[in-house]
């Protein structure tokens, strides 16, 4: 069977999905499969059928890629994917419609407002139904693109016109002061918990990806057993609701009074070597090249 990883495409986490690419790519060829890579961009059914690709690794990461968009078109190709379908990924991508379905299902996830405009979320600045300070976020980017927390009213009003430049509607949280956590789960099973303590304000964009922003990753999370349970079963729970596939990592807060609360799910995750999904499966003593294998062997329609 020929394998095509699908990597690169057209988001704004090109880079990433790059880094992704590679590192699945590697460790199949290594495994000893037969391998094509393909850098996602116009004309991918052409270069599906002449590269006969029977089975697809997605390595994409946000729109295009992440958002069912490919993952339709695979499925009209009778071509099997690796990971979510269509209908979870898009939900999951879109952080809006994954919250209403979450609050639907008696998920923890921190108070928000949605707005469809960069006016409106401007005009209600001072009528949110909570105290600042508040974490701006384009629905649907990943990596942290566009995501800014916000002391004032002056750095609101910044963030919402860097938000609106971003994919999707605008999502206004409560910022919640806690320990940022990560969930991975792997078919329908809680794989546990890492805790990653980044040297910045927050795990943003250079802290996930910068080489020596001192970001420090400890597995298993060192939570108090409850809680180390809870933030598995949140990351159950949020896979399970929207129906997902294969691996996903869910973002979650624990406060110092122990509460937890999901940030968003993450329906494809980074997959270097050292993201938080892979160092949480090798934890489990799946190693990298088994992930990848595993997720394969996972790949339907
Ligand atoms: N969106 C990035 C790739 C992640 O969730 O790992
Ligand atoms: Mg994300």
């Amino acid at each position: 069977k020929r394998v095509g990883v699908l990597y690169g495409g057209l988001s704004s986490e090109r880079e990433v999905s790059l880094r992704t690419g590679a590192a699945v790519s590697g460790a199949l060829k290594d495994l000893g499969y037969d391998v094509v890579e393909i850098d996602v961009g116009k004309d991918l059914p052409a270069r599906l059928i002449a590269e006969k690709v029977d089975v697809a690794w997605l390595a994409l990461h946000g729109r295009f890629g992440e958002d069912g968009c490919i993952q339709g078109l695979l499925e009209a190709m009778f071509i099997p994917y690796t990971g979510s379908g269509v209908m979870a990924s898009a939900v999951g991508m879109d952080k809006v419609y994954a919250k209403e379905i979450f609050v639907a299902r008696g998920i923890p996830t921190p108070p928000y407002r949605a707005f469809d405009s960069a006016e409106a979320a401007l005009a209600e600045a001072d009528r949110l139904p909570f105290p600042f300070p508040v974490v701006v976020k384009p629905s649907r980017e990943g990596s942290s693109v566009g995501v800014h927390i916000c002391k004032t009213r002056e750095e609101y009003t910044a963030a919402v016109q860097d938000a609106s430049k971003h994919a999707g509607t605008l999502l206004v949280e409560q910022f919640i002061k806690g320990r940022e956590v990560q969930g991975g789960v792997l078919d329908n099973e809680a794989l546990g918990v890492i805790e990653v303590k980044a040297a910045r304000e927050f795990y943003d964009y250079e802290a996930k990806y910068k080489a020596g922003s001192g970001t420090q990753y400890l597995f298993p999370a060192p939570l108090p057993p409850d809680l180390y349970a809870r933030v598995n079963e949140v990351s159950l729970g949020a896979h399970k609701a929207l129906g997902c596939s294969g691996g996903s990592r869910s973002d979650v807060i624990v406060t110092e009074s122990g509460d937890v609360f999901l940030l968003e799910i993450n329906t494809l995750p980074g997959m270097t070597a050292s993201s938080l999904l892979p160092k949480i499966a090798a934890g489990r003593g799946i190693d990298f090249p088994a992930l990848c294998e595993r997720l394969l062997q996972g790949a339907s329609l």
